[in-house]
């Protein structure tokens, strides 16, 4: 177990009560799972000797079992994390916790999540701080939440607005279970943003991001709420979407130039002297845009190149789509009964391993 070095002037004397009780009153928000020996309860990945990955959680006479072998949970339980487990017929198994990074892909969705190359870029291009004021929408199942509580901490605020109600369980189930409480900085509310958005105080808010279909129809609200300076960032699918988007955030002339941007990210075959990147890759995930609050009442500057046709604003391309809708735009969006089945789940899965940390029902992967 890794525990903390003192601080040089914090000895035990000198530590004041008051202190020590803020201190246990600070319940940790999941780092004991992410540290220390493996124990009953921790989710785990297992790397099959396939090299596939399965998420366990590990139960005191547990067994995980594929065709490729069986793997004991009594085998891990008590050792340090970053295992590789032989069974009798000579297999071997990697076993370690998940990293943030697998979590997001491995955990239960509703909605397409955002991927953790850009959830890593959204963070340090939108500026997100810790201590910082941020409006998130739509939720979908939580994945870039997650990334931006870890941006913003215990003492930020992080409003996330969604407005299914289903996709909004699913989300605070998901994050839930990764920080193994309810996180103190986190505000979901269930509705449409621009309605969330003009309740603030105006310009109170530091940072806004915003993934969904047709974020330029929440441009107004959002510059009511964004502090004068402060950075709105969407997430967008489709040039269509980043067209329009942009071309509104323009006419608006609340904001500033908008910078447009995608992230590509090749893995690499490392094999021998066959070092090469891999045949495949996640080829698209989608564009990111960033702009910031100009103060009220300040014109964007004015750029020295004559405006072409379409960056007219409003009289630009796609202005008059009127059929934006998540089939028009070609993301993938889970059946009604899918939906349905995750949320069943992962609420099950949280309200036995958040409330109640010993093992019980709901969890499938266990094979007792
Ligand atoms: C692609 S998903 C978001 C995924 C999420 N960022 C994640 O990483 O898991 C888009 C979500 O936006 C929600 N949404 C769309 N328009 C909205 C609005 N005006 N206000 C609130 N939520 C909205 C949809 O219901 C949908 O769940």
């Amino acid at each position: 177990m890794i525990t903390e070095p003192p601080s040089p002037s914090a000895t035990p004397d000198s530590e004041s009560a008051s202190a020590r009780d803020d201190a246990a009153a600070r319940a940790p928000l999941g780092q004991d799972r992410r540290r220390g020996p493996l124990c009953e309860g921790d989710r785990v990945q297992v790397r099959d000797p396939k090299g596939r990955f399965h998420t366990i959680t590990l139960v005191r006479g547990g067994r995980f079992q594929t065709n490729r072998g069986t793997l004991d949970h009594d085998d891990v339980i008590g050792l340090p994390d970053g295992q590789v487990v032989r069974t009798p017929e000579g297999r071997e198994f990697q076993v370690m916790r998940p990293l943030l990074s697998d979590y997001v892909m491995s955990m239960p969705r509703g909605a397409a999540v955002v991927y953790p190359k850009d959830a890593g870029t959204i963070i340090q291009m939108g500026d997100i701080f810790p201590g910082a004021r941020v409006l998130e929408a739509g939720v979908g199942s939580g994945a870039l939440t997650l990334s931006l509580l870890d941006a913003v901490g215990e003492t930020g605020h992080l409003v996330s607005v969604e407005r299914r109600a289903d996709f909004a369980d699913i989300a605070r189930a998901n994050v839930d279970l990764w920080f193994g409480r309810a996180h103190p900085a986190w505000d979901l509310q269930i509705g449409d943003v621009a309605d969330v958005a003009t309740l603030f105080e105006e310009g109170t808010i530091d940072r806004v991001v915003l993934d969904m279909l047709a974020p330029w129809e929440n441009l107004a609200s959002v510059a009511h709420a964004l502090a004068p300076g402060g950075v709105l960032t969407c997430y967008i699918a489709t040039v269509t979407q980043m067209s329009r988007l942009v071309e509104d955030v323009r006419s608006m002339g609340a904001f500033t130039e908008p910078i447009a941007w995608e992230t590509l990210q090749r893995e690499w075959h490392l094999d021998g002297l066959a070092v090469r990147p891999e045949h495949r890759m996640v080829g698209h995930t989608g564009f990111l845009m960033t702009t910031r609050r100009l103060a009220p009442g300040v014109a964007p500057q004015r750029r020295d190149h004559r405006a072409t046709k379409v960056s007219d604003g409003l009289d630009g391309m796609w202005d008059h789509e009127e059929g934006w809708n998540d089939e028009a735009v070609g993301t993938r969006v889970s059946s009604a009964k899918k939906v349905r089945r995750v949320r069943r789940d992962v609420r099950a899965k949280a309200a036995t391993w958040v409330e109640d940390p010993t093992p019980g029902p709901g969890d499938d992967e266990i094979d007792r």
